[in-house]
């Protein structure tokens, strides 16, 4: 294997903790590059099922570096349980490593994600997972945010509290009829939150990383949500505050570019979303609530039901473009097994003046005016999922694969027939 990224290809839960956590055994270094604990990643091995908001997919294997790294947001109360939970399965937590570059998200950031998102009217709801995120990173980009390091900076910390919270208050109660914090309160928390980090920050990661490039340790970078809810390249503003795209990994890591070799994008062999935002393919009928059904898809981190559509060729071709991915990961095919038929939708057509779209249309206020063009194909009609080999799955699910990847100008590497990790089709 070579240093690789996982992203997702969609707009999140593809499966790419799954992905991860096989590609895992065989790296060194696993680092979470982006995103927080609005990420739900879902791992089923040793006959249970272990689910990571922020650490890293590969922490079920021993003797690896599992990294949270410096574009991540953390909130240090989901963290801790996140660690408590594994200890409590015995999972060996000496590998795993916090940048002292990645942000904390604090209450107040929660606070405003819940209030945006409840008074919300119409087109201004994103529907996101309340966890902090847009706030957290609005803070970062704007300069005002707490980095893991300055829980440990006690003179800096309190200088930067006496910078900020008089803005963050006149903020959190003129704006939003909020609740002030109190320097004496924050600094309590900023205590509780080292604490928590304490054991796990890696002031070394510098040594770390040039040793690593030095002995030619394998490194595996780990996405959150997708790259259709990135903030530069999704469908803005219905996207996460971060970025998923393969960039993320350079921008979040401290690896620059030219360590990377692979990039593999993980899409389902059809399309879910929660939260709102423009969906092409998106089915609200019979059909949506069985694979929504079949596929149990409901939100990891919120519970929230999944909207669930067809496999739409071109939004996984932006992927490849905006992402340069060097091939897909297929999962959840075993998903199709009962179906007659499966849809895919390979072009948008304007239902105004019938022009066709074979590219993104990033100005998500025409997607009302857009239809898919779908083409169909035959269901295999069998259980897929035990199957081990790739030439051993149906004629018609090869040629559904084959298919996508013509549309999509990618190989399909891995082909994902459930949740296991001997459900997994390596070609
Ligand atoms: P992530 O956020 O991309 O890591 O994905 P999630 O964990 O949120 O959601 C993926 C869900 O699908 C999890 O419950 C996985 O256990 C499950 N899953 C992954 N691959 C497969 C597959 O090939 N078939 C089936 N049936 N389930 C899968
Ligand atoms: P994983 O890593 C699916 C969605 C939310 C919302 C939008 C913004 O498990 O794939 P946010 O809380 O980030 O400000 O919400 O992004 N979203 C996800 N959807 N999977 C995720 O993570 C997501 N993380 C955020 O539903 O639409
Ligand atoms: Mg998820």
């Amino acid at each position: 294997m070579e240093n690789t990224v996982v992203i997702g290809a969609q707009w999140g839960d593809e499966g790419k903790a799954k992905i991860t956590d096989l590609l895992a055994e065989n790296a060194d270094i696993i680092i979470r590059y982006q995103g927080g604990c609005n990420a739900g990643h879902t791992v089923v091995a040793n006959g249970k099922t272990f689910k990571f908001h922020l650490i890293p997919s590969g922490i079920l294997y021993k003797n690896k570096l599992c990294f949270i790294g410096a574009g991540t947001v953390i909130y240090p109360d989901v963290l801790k349980k996140e660690i408590e939970d594994l200890k409590k399965d015995n999972i060996d937590l000496s590998g795993l490593k916090i940048s002292p570059l990645a942000s904390i998200t604090m209450p107040y950031h929660i606070d405003v994600d819940g209030y945006s998102e409840d008074t919300a009217k119409g087109a201004e709801k994103i529907g996101t997972t309340k966890k902090g995120i847009g706030p957290t990173y609005t803070d970062k980009i704007s300069r005002h945010g707490i980095k893991v390091q300055d829980l440990f900076d006690e003179e800096g910390l309190s200088n930067k509290l006496d910078l900020i919270l008089p803005l963050k208050n006149k903020e959190l109660t003129q704006v939003y009829g909020l609740k002030s914090y109190s320097k004496e309160e924050v600094t309590a928390l900023c205590k509780k939150y080292a604490e928590i980090i304490k054991p796990y920050l890696c002031n070394d990661w510098q040594k770390i990383f040039l040793d690593a490039k030095k002995e030619n340790k394998i490194i595996l970078f780990e996405g959150a949500q997708g790259v259709m809810l990135d903030v530069d390249w999704g469908t803005y503003p219905y996207v996460t505050s971060s970025n998923p795209v393969a960039g993320g990994a350079c921008t979040g890591s401290g690896f620059g570019p030219t360590v990377i070799k692979e990039i593999i994008g993980v899409s389902k062999a059809y399309i879910t979303r929660v939260g709102e935002g423009p969906f092409a393919t998106e089915l609200t009928d019979e059909t949506g609530e069985k694979i929504r059904n079949i596929g149990h898809e409901f939100g990891t981190t919120t519970g929230r039901p999944r909207r669930t559509g067809w496999f739409d060729a071109v939004v996984a071709k932006y992927g490849v473009l905006v992402s340069g991915l060097t091939s897909m990961a297929v999962t959840k095919l075993d998903v199709f097994d009962t179906f007659e038929e499966i849809k895919v939708c390979v072009a948008y057509k304007d239902k105004r003046n019938g022009e066709i779209y074979d590219y993104y249309p990033t100005n998500i206020n025409i997607h009302k005016y857009l239809e898919p063009v779908y083409e169909t194909h035959a269901g295999w009609k069998s259980n897929i999922s035990d199957i081990k080999k790739y030439e051993d799955l149906p004629e018609n699910a090869k040629k559904y694969i084959k298919r996508l990847e013509e549309l999509m100008g990618v190989p399909v590497s891995i082909v994902s027939v459930g949740p296991g990790r001997n459900q997994t089709i390596f070609r």
